[in-house]
């Protein structure tokens, strides 16, 4: 956001003090029935409406990606938004937009005299706490109506209860962030084009560890919350947390207003604001190694760790990042997801076969015992809702993907991949929205190339991998034990160990 424009909201609101402005640009601190402010479309980024009493937060017409229109509680002092109403159809920034308060909040273009957003609500009043929540109140000893703690956005902050009620989305929706039972985790959202059978992907979990309180079934639904000291709570009540996610700054004493957000590239980061250094200070990381994130190759493309670097799983692109092959590519035979074979007329998926290649999120994937790459790959084929299967020579695990090929990393010779690619027009047609980002930050290689150059760097990199998951989350609960090792104590050791060593030069 501009300074300029910047500096003159804070003008208005400093010269807010407790006074009641009927000026229509200028925040107040309570919207009663009968209220509407008008949008001025003016050349600025962000008009308040409601101010918190303490100045630090307010509600506007907030512009988004320079030409929409978005309602949006903001933290003053950075001009994050930290909640916004994301209307299914927004409305272009210079439209004639108003906000009104009839009981209802309602964000409505005037020009087509069409709601753009509500609450959905009956209240008496619109009030933006010092919390950051703006709420809808009725009665006189406040019965909270609605508040938008309840609808967040991409960002809870602290104080904030997220429940499974409730999910974080990227303002793209591309990825979610969801609470099931006693975990949350990070999923990869169907394209909403496309045509079905596409389930979402988790790409990181994390479970509740229950060392100070038990997670009990029929005990209600879980929720998460960040704490003042430095944390993500998880709890089924109120008293000791059943988890704890430390920040960095955990216990440290550190004071200040707490968000964590679901950012763009699908990365869950906790920050703190640093008042005297005037920024958000990064303080929790969920992913920190680039291909088990899914954002940095897209679909239908193997990462190559550690630097993330990006092949395609089949040869072609479509010039922003991996699609499928376009006909008789490798695997030969068009088929459905039901493996109707034989270049059928309109077929809309491929076969590709890959060695070397797993997915980063094998743990979180279902699996089955298999005798040989050919049967884990029938399988798949047979079944109408499996996209793609990766069969390990070495433990005879045969993991399945109910979505389009997502979070594939390099690995040693002993994997074995079967894919359903879509083919290119469908993947062009929004499907393959995973890859098209990356591919423009990311050169893409053969995977020939590639895979060479990552098998040396791959023994080396599963072994500072393991230190790190090691020493991050000893809390993580491992779905399968994919190392060809049988489960050991070796697997809590915080520093490498010498069957580390041994296991990853063994392949
Ligand atoms: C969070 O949930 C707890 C337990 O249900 C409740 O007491 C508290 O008021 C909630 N906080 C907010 C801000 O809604
Ligand atoms: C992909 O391209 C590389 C280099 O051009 C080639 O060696 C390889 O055979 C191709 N693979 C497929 C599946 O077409
Ligand atoms: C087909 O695959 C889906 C998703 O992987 C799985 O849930 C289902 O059990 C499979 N069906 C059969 C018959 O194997
Ligand atoms: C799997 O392992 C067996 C025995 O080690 C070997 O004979 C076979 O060729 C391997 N298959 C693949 C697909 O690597």
């Amino acid at each position: 956001m501009g300074g300029r424009c910047f500096a003159v909201l804070c003008v208005v609101l400093a010269s807010l003090g407790g006074v009641a402005a009927d000026a229509a640009a200028v925040a107040v601190q309570e919207l009663r029935r009968g209220f509407s402010a008008a949008h001025d479309g003016s050349n600025s980024q962000f008009e308040p409406v409601l101010s918190d009493p303490a100045g630090v937060f307010a509600l506007g017409f907030l512009r988004v990606n320079a030409t929409m229109l978005d309602l949006a509680v903001l933290h003053l002092p950075s001009s994050f938004p930290l909640w916004r109403a994301i209307p299914d159809r927004p409305a272009q920034w210079f439209a004639r937009a108003s906000l009104s308060f009839d009981g209802d909040l309602v964000l409505t273009d005037r020009a087509a005299n069409k709601v753009l957003w509500s609450a959905g609500a009956a209240g008496d009043r619109v009030v933006l706490l010092s919390t950051s929540n703006l709420q809808i109140q009725s009665g006189s000893s406040p019965g909270v109506v609605w508040q938008s703690f309840d609808r967040p956005s991409e960002t809870i902050v602290q104080g904030q209860n997220l429940t499974s009620a409730a999910a974080l989305y990227t303002s793209d929706r591309r990825f979610a962030m969801r609470l099931g039972t006693n975990y949350f985790g990070l999923y990869i959202e169907p394209p909403p084009s496309s045509s079905g059978g596409v389930a979402v992907a988790m790409y990181w979990k994390h479970t509740a560890l229950e060392a100070k309180a038990q997670i009990v079934a029929g005990g209600g639904p879980t929720y998460v919350r960040v704490e003042p000291d430095g944390y993500l709570a998880m709890y089924q009540k109120e008293g000791p947390p059943a988890d704890v996610l430390p920040f960095d700054t955990f216990n440290h004493g550190v004071k200040a207003i707490r968000r964590m957000t679901l950012e763009a590239d699908g990365n869950l980061r906790a920050y703190y604001w640093d008042r005297n250094g005037s920024r958000w200070v990064l303080d929790y990381t969920a992913i920190t190694d680039p291909c088990d994130l899914p954002s940095t190759c897209g679909a239908y493309a193997v990462c190559v760790p550690p630097s993330g670097r990006c092949a395609c799983l089949a040869n072609a692109t479509d010039g922003s990042g991996c699609a499928a092959v376009s006909g008789g590519g490798e695997g030969g035979g068009g088929g459905g997801l039901c493996g109707r074979t034989g270049g059928e007329v309109g077929g809309l998926y491929w076969e590709v076969r890959r060695q070397r290649v797993e997915p980063a999120n094998k743990e979180l994937l279902p699996f089955e015992h298999s005798p040989s790459a050919a049967d884990c790959e029938a399988r798949c084929a047979r079944n109408c809702s499996c996209w793609g299967s990766v069969y390990n020579n070495g433990t005879g695990y045969c993991y399945f993907m109910d979505y389009p090929a997502q979070m594939m990393v390099a690995a040693d010779e002993r994997k074995v991949g079967y894919f359903k690619v879509r083919s290119l027009e469908e993947a062009g047609s929004g499907g393959g929205g995973g890859g098209r980002v990356a591919g423009v930050k990311v050169a893409l290689l053969a995977v020939g190339v590639t895979v060479l150059a990552a098998a040396a760097a791959f023994g080396a990199y599963r072994v500072w991998k393991k230190r790190c998951r090691a020493a991050a989350d000893a809390s993580r609960q491992v779905g399968a034990d994919d190392d060809g090792l049988s489960p050991g104590p070796y697997k809590n050791l915080g520093s490498f160990s010498s069957v580390e060593l041994s296991s990853s030069f063994r392949g």
